[in-house]
């Protein structure tokens, strides 16, 4: 009688990292759920941690394909927050229960080194929160100035693992080519808790270079990983009909779901049992109703609300139709502590920094289970 096939195992080589993530079945997927949400809860626990998002600055000098806010996007009004402006944000966020801020802004040389280790301390004096940076591609002394003003975590994506791609979506600086890795590991030295990630489904990335993405994570050791669905910006190239060009063959192609970018989270909560994983904002854009329950409970232990002051939420326009983009920061305060309720979660306390585990329970790729 011919035996039944053994279910997939969790042995997160490239290959297993490839089945998974172009499994369709809904019940072996069932069981990745299952796992991700397992490890979750036994690496880094029921309370979600709540990051009050600035979003400092829409100036960007970089031509970024995928990206609303590339230098090239003419007919964006373009701005940038008044220290006062970001230090009140920074209250909410303390009044709201947030444990952390992160100034976020495009690559934007306005944003001086100066200014922002001036807004670092003054958020450092007057409040208790931790201080994640955004800022894109900068030099060491400025990564150092800030490290020094007393930041404390730096996110970075590498947006993806293959390098031609990267280039291609990436445009170098004329000059200087664009080594994030390199970026993440330095600021590591320089004592930041470092975070990364990439897009899923962007135009060209294959289901081979996906796994790698996931397998770089566990490589580098990564604190923070966020992913989320490419969404297209028509003020881009990779926005419109052009973007077909772009497409790698069709059964190359990673799509750009809901599925596979949750299918991608619980990957990442395997491979990197104690990280700080967030349910992004894409994610949410994608599935109003329940994107961002659906990663928290697949792998997922981050929010990272909005607390721009809302004039100014509608110009940092990345791609179109965000969610939660007319919500009052209290607002959202509400809603997502209702919605963390209703699936079992509370909200974590305290500045929610990465607490590395003392051994590791690693997937051995001998077994089945
Ligand atoms: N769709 C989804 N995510 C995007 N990002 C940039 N453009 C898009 C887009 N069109 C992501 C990138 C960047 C982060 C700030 O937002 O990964 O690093
Ligand atoms: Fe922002 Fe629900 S999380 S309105």
């Amino acid at each position: 009688m011919p035996s039944r096939p053994e279910p997939r195992s969790f042995c997160l080589d490239h290959a297993g990292v490839k089945a998974w993530l172009m499994d369709p079945d809904p019940e072996a997927l069932q069981r990745l759920w299952s796992e991700a949400d397992r490890i979750r809860q036994a690496r880094v626990g029921e309370a979600v941690h709540l990051r009050g998002l600035v979003e400092i600055s829409n100036h960007c000098l970089r031509h970024c394909l995928y990206c609303g806010l590339r230098a090239p996007s003419t007919g964006l009004e373009r701005y940038r927050m008044e220290a006062g402006e970001i230090l009140a944000c920074a209250r909410e966020a303390v009044r709201l229960g947030y444990g952390s801020v992160v100034l976020q802004g495009g690559e934007d040389p306005g944003l001086t080194r100066t200014f922002i280790a001036g807004v670092i301390r003054a958020i450092k004096q007057e409040t208790p929160l931790a201080i994640t940076l955004s800022l894109g591609e900068r030099c060491d002394d400025d990564l150092l100035a800030w490290k020094e003003a007393g930041a404390d975590r730096y996110l970075l994506r590498f947006e993806t693992s293959d390098p031609q791609l990267y280039r291609r979506i990436h445009p170098d600086l004329p000059g200087i080519p664009s080594d994030r890795l390199a970026q993440l590991t330095r600021m590591r030295g320089m004592g930041y808790e470092i975070g990364t990630g990439v897009m899923v489904g962007i135009p060209g990335q294959t289901w081979d270079s996906l796994a790698f993405d996931i397998l770089r994570f566990r490589d580098f050791d990564m604190d923070m990983i966020g992913m989320g669905p490419f969404l297209p910006s028509p003020r881009t190239p990779l926005g419109g009909h052009g973007s077909v060009a772009f497409l790698a063959p069709a059964d190359q192609q990673v799509p750009n779901d809901e599925l596979t970018t949750l299918k991608a989270v619980a990957l990442t909560r395997l491979a990197c049992p104690d990280a700080n994983i967030p349910s992004t904002t894409a994610l949410a854009t994608l599935d109003r109703t329940q994107g961002r329950e659906l990663a928290l409970m697949r792998g997922a232990n981050v929010v990272m609300p909005n607390v721009t002051p809302l004039h100014l939420r509608a110009l940092y326009e990345i791609y179109p139709g965000k969610a939660c983009l007319g919500e009052s920061p209290a607002a959202c305060q509400g809603c997502l502590e209702g919605r963390l309720h209703a699936i079992g979660r509370t909200v974590a306390k305290g500045p929610g920094g990465r607490k590395r585990a003392l051994h590791e329970d690693a997937v051995s790729c001998d077994s089945n289970h």
